[in-house]
């Protein structure tokens, strides 16, 4: 693959956790794989006074430093330097623009930028704007890129509000919205696994799918983030964006490439073709819970009102369970599950896809006696593969059957190198390829399926949210969303399931 051109990557919020825990050694995995462009600076950006060497000094903490890499460590902190800014006032940029150029000439840098704004939410409409009035969004001289981190909006008016004020100064193909799930390898193998296959796609629609579930099990809390997620819960945190994009791929048509707008088109197909909840299936469809304070081994575990920055009385979710349909040809009547929750037992992401039995039952099963539902699971990680269930003949007299695993793990293939999500992402963007990023459209209709959850949540206090002990599955009502069926227990290990698990 052709480097990308040379240019700047300007980090708004370059004091802040994001840019220590994921860009800076992003950065660095690229830099010893080699992909950065030869002429290539990082200038860190935030409030603080920082010489570029005490920047320099501050992210070497984040970089994994062996006895190996010590050149490769030296030649990236190299790469970095360090403005202070305050984000609202107007003059700075005009520093931060005569910096930029200053250094451009030093290195041979042409005016090719990207913007990475790892700040808070609230300064995404006020950061581009300053910027584009100091003519920071001018492309006659060079690229000019915006990368935004979630959340767009907390909700539809909000989401719409951002993008409409966002494509006042700069183009949607200048607008990089990063959902870091994107990145991850397995999930764009959901593409490849549905598409790459031809003994899928064939099958892949209502006539041979019975159901989908998706899961993504967390076992941390809310940690020191109280603040942020009791303002959001898991609804915002997780489905309106992450968990989105995952049903998008399952369900998306084949594009007609593999390029941005021919595959964002289809993910945009099919959240149009999401069937909107009503006012009275809000209570029916939606299922969300809290963990309340319980003993994992030997240790108390407290409840999420007992978490710091936390309501005493919140009625926050930490889990949230939904059930819904996506009204077109291919999918019409299958239900979609989607679970989500911190604090479960296992720390797990996956999409499972149920298939119908065989129209007739000749054999006996297995211990359940219950015909053979194959499942093709999609694990995105942990243990990161793919497990088909088949029925297989019990050895010895008569035809009894039971379920057997099939699995491949990527672990197998260990000498081919993973790209963490965000160095994927970010060497997208540089190469100015938005394939894996969030286009607007999508993006509101999105919010726009969410929205009457969060108005039902708040215009009807009566409906329920249901504790669930730190450490189970979530609320004991949620099995009632799941007809005929019970929601799979993955563990840690993909061809593991069951009730208990490793941990
Ligand atoms: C983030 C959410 O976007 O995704 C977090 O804000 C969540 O609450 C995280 O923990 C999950 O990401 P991953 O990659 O660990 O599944």
């Amino acid at each position: 693959m052709n480097s990308p051109k040379p240019h700047f990557l300007v980090i708004f919020g370059a004091s802040g956790d994001l840019t220590k825990r994921k860009l800076i050694p992003a950065l660095f995995e690229l830099c010893e794989q080699k992909l950065l462009p030869e002429n290539f600076a990082v200038l860190g950006v935030s409030r603080t006074e920082l010489s570029d060497a005490a920047f320099r000094e501050k992210m070497k903490e984040f970089l994994p430093v062996s006895s190996q890499n010590g050149p490769c460590v030296e030649r990236f902190l190299d790469l970095l330097f360090y403005q202070s800014l305050e984000t609202s006032n107007a003059s700075d940029y005009q520093n931060l623009k005569t910096r930029l150029e200053k250094l451009g000439n030093q290195l041979s840098i042409p005016a090719n930028y990207i913007f990475y704004l790892s700040t808070p939410p609230q300064l995404y409409q006020v950061i581009p704007q300053i910027l584009a009035e100091a003519g920071l969004n001018d492309v006659s001289m060079g690229f000019k890129r915006i990368i935004i981190e979630k959340p767009f909006g907390t909700d539809l008016a909000s989401a719409k509000e951002l993008n409409r004020k966002l494509l006042t100064f700069y183009t949607e193909d200048q607008l990089y919205r990063i959902d870091h799930y994107l990145g991850k390898e397995t999930v764009q193998n959901m593409l490849v696994t549905r598409f790459s296959n031809g003994i899928f796609e064939p099958i892949w629609n209502q006539n041979f799918i019975h159901h989908v579930e998706i899961t993504s099990a967390e076992t941390l809390g809310v940690e020191d983030r109280g603040g942020y997620y009791d303002h959001s819960g898991a609804l915002r945190d997780m489905v309106q964006n992450h968990l989105m994009q995952l049903v998008g791929l399952i369900a998306m048509e084949p594009p007609v490439v593999i390029e941005a707008n021919a595959i964002r088109n289809e993910m945009l197909k099919v959240f149009q073709s999401l069937r909107p909840l009503q006012k009275e299936d809000i209570a029916t469809h939606v299922f969300r819970g809290q963990y309340t304070q319980s003993h994992i081994g030997n240790d108390l575990v407290k409840g999420y009102r007992e978490e710091n920055g936390v309501d005493p009385m919140s009625k926050t979710e930490t889990f949230v369970a939904l059930k819904f349909f996506i009204d077109n040809f291919r999918w019409a009547g299958v239900p979609i599950y989607i679970r989500t929750g911190k604090k479960l037992p296992t720390r797990v992401t996956e999409v499972v896809i149920y298939f119908k039995t065989t129209p007739h039952h000749l054999f006996q099963y297995d211990s359940v006696n219950e015909p053979v539902n194959n499942q093709l699971v999609l694990r995105i990680q942990p243990d990161e593969g793919v497990l088909l269930k088949l029925g297989m003949k019990v050895p010895g007299a008569g035809f009894r059957v039971q379920t057997m695993n099939m699995d491949f793990h990527y672990k197998e293939l260990s000498d081919s190198y993973l790209p963490s999500a965000y160095s994927r992402l970010l060497l997208d963007c540089m190469h100015g390829d938005a394939t894996l990023y969030s286009r607007s459209d999508a993006v509101e209709k999105a919010w726009e399926y969410v929205q009457p959850i969060l108005d039902g949540w708040q215009n009807n206090p009566d409906i329920p949210i249901y504790g669930y002990p730190a450490g189970t599955w979530g609320p004991e009502n949620v099995d009632r969303l799941v007809e005929n069926s019970i929601w799979r227990r993955p563990c840690k290990n993909l061809a593991h399931d069951g009730e208990y698990c490793e941990l």
